[in-house]
């Protein structure tokens, strides 16, 4: 029998890591004390975050973060995103230009990464920014990846806990199902309130901001506070698109087909709003995103649905039209990577 890691149930899931009664009250609770001995001794822990379910490490020591890559059977490196406990945390890591500072202050914590030029005397390990001269950083608005960072004084990489060409974690029993024979413990918070992973944005010199993956804020959020349009990787040479961002990286074992307004034999619906595609009732199996059409209830469930409907009675799944305003974007590249 494999080995399953163990299942940590916190006790104290509103804990603000900054105060001391926080502290006091997870002193309480074994497991926290646990989880923070395998960060600090280079093991993995599974750490739900507003978004998703992050494999963290410590971001500093090389050899856990090659046991994250092993876990996740990842075919190269990608570099990772390091979780801070404080803006102040990630200045000691970062240079955070006036784009930087402005998105920071304004959105952390938050479903937002920001990619900013690594300071040279960071201790972050070249093998978690994969050798680049950049690093992403977030604060992310999770209290326990927050309290983990700051009691082992580490900056924590996580990227999503699931194995390689998968779709994203946003409960526990999806870390399970995936990781459990290769991780030392797996706290269970119960669903991601986000459910689509944070936006990356690069600011980097005096080159405007740019979007290398939307996420969990929207671009008419981000671009309140720039004042301006968000530039959009890819669009220009000087701009490096995100290198993690290759189309297969979200794929469900059957086809996914998009933008449907009608159900084929076989295939199950992913539905969006109060309007159904053609045939919504010869489904095989039916999952409505948001009956009424809100696009962040619908990133909340987008995965968990995906991972539902990937099964072998589903021929294929059919995915309702979902428009590209709040969080559409996101869902909408997510989708375009499962059906790729
Ligand atoms: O919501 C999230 O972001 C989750 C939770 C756990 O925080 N994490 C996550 O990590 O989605 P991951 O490893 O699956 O995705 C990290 C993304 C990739 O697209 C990667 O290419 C990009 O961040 N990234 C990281 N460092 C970068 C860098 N230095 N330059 C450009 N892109 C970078
Ligand atoms: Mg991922």
């Amino acid at each position: 029998m494999t080995k399953r890691s163990p299942l940590w149930h916190p006790q104290s899931p509103t804990i603000n890591p900054e105060s001391g009664a926080a502290r006091d009250a997870l002193a309480l609770d074994d497991g926290f004390g646990m989880a923070c001995d395998i960060l600090v001794k280079g093991g993995l822990v599974a750490v739900p975050t507003e978004t998703v379910y992050g494999l963290a490490a410590d971001a500093t020591n090389a050899e856990a973060i090659a046991r994250i890559y092993a876990a996740k059977n990842r075919p190269s490196f990608n570099p990772l995103i390091s979780h801070l406990p404080s803006l102040a945390a990630a200045t000691q890591h970062g240079i955070f230009n006036a784009d930087a500072l402005a998105l920071a202050k304004a959105f952390w914590p938050g479903p937002m990464t920001l990619v900013v030029a690594k300071r040279a005397d960071s201790p972050i390990a070249a093998l978690t920014s994969a050798g680049l001269d950049t690093v992403a950083l977030r604060v992310p608005d999770a209290p326990l990846m927050r309290a983990l960072a700051y009691a082992t004084g580490k900056p924590l990489a996580a990227p999503s806990a699931n194995r390689s060409g998968r779709v994203s974690p946003t409960t526990a029993e999806h870390v399970r199902e995936e990781l459990s024979d290769r991780i030392d413990l797996i706290a269970d918070l119960g669903p991601c309130k986000v459910g689509v992973e944070s936006s990356v944005i690069l600011c980097v010199d005096d080159a405007p901001a740019t979007l290398l993956r939307p996420g969990g804020l929207s671009t008419r959020a981000i671009e309140a506070i720039l004042k301006r349009p968000l530039a959009r990787a890819g669009t220009n040479d000087k701009t490096p698109s995100s290198p993690g961002m290759t189309s297969s990286h979200y794929a469900p074992s059957v086809p996914v087909r998009l933008n449907a307004v009608k159900v084929e034999a076989g295939e199950a619906l992913i539905a969006f709003g109060p309007a159904l595609p053609e045939n919504a009732d010869r489904a095989v199996d039916m999952i409505n995103l948001s009956e009424t059409g809100d696009s962040f209830e619908a990133a909340q469930k987008l995965f968990a649905a995906m991972r539902t409907l990937d099964r072998p009675d589903v021929r294929g799944i059919a995915v309702a039209p979902i428009p590209n305003e709040g969080l559409g974007e996101a869902i909408n590249d997510r989708l375009r990577r499962a059906a790729f």
